[in-house]
């Protein structure tokens, strides 16, 4: 029912020549594989030479962020608009990078998020909690506040077009994944959450992804869970082979 997803975001790395070079070698890899929606989220620099390589592949493109306005004097700044200009049809936000190097709120991140579901793209929202709020029994209100108030005000029909990724914040590229427990209890709370938002139907059918130091050799675990949907790659997603074997779960 519900179409799983495997997303590679490649933070900051990669020029534009070397982003090339991955998808091409990527391409005749999962080449066969239509059961998974595949999405690279490349540097903004390299989004449209991107676009244009995987024109003719199942493969589709996100940017790592964006900024709500349209248009106008946000120097620096690239509108979810330009990011279909140049291809784009996902977009991630709410990264725990995102929210911890650069100080954003919730309120911004749904800023965000609805500006990107208005101008037509699917949006990747990360939420996510850190070691000490786990240790310290915060992680289900933290989690449960950063979907409440990442979400506000967002229709069920809008979030046929949005796709959650659970990355506890101790597992990013620490090489400690999240146990298969640890990832389903997760994400069978936020399910909950979302029944709790929207409706019954909107919890069964949005995808949850787990985000965290997910490698070849533990994605078939994960995505053997009822509530995980796919998976958001860091680290292994920058090659080629990595990531095509995480597409080809449990093959
Ligand atoms: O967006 C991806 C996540 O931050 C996971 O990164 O796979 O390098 O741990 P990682």
């Amino acid at each position: 029912m519900r179409r799983p997803v495997i997303a590679g975001n490649w933070k900051l790395n990669k020029t534009i020549g070397e982003s090339l070079d991955l998808v091409r070698s990527l391409k005749p890899l999962v080449a066969e594989v239509t059961e998974v929606e595949i999405v690279v989220a490349p540097v903004y620099t390299a989004l449209a030479a991107v676009a244009a390589e995987l024109a003719d592949s199942g493969i589709r493109l996100a940017a790592q962020n964006c900024y709500p306005e349209p248009s106008g004097a946000f120097t620096g700044e690239v509108s979810p608009a330009l990011l279909k200009d140049a291809g784009c049809s996902h977009c991630i936000v709410g990264h725990s990078e995102r929210r911890q190097l650069f100080g954003e709120t919730d309120a911004f991140i749904n800023a965000k998020t609805t500006s990107l579901l208005r101008a037509g793209l699917q949006v990747i929202f990360c939420i996510g909690e850190t070691l000490e709020e786990r240790e310290s029994g915060q992680m289900f209100d933290v989690l449960s506040t950063q979907v409440r108030e990442g979400l506000k005000d967002l229709t069920a029909q809008q979030m046929n077009n949005l796709i959650v990724a659970y990355e506890p914040v101790w597992a990013i590229g620490t090489g400690k994944t999240a146990s298969n427990e640890q990832a389903e209890e997760a994400h069978a709370f936020i399910r909950g959450l979302l029944q709790g938002c929207f409706d019954q139907e909107t919890a069964a059918t949005t995808r949850i992804l787990y985000g965290g130091s997910v490698k070849p050799d533990n994605v078939d675990g994960l995505m053997a869970q009822d509530d995980i949907d796919g998976t958001l790659v860091g680290g292994a997603s920058l090659k080629a082979e990595d990531f095509a074997r995480i597409v080809k779960f449990g093959k």
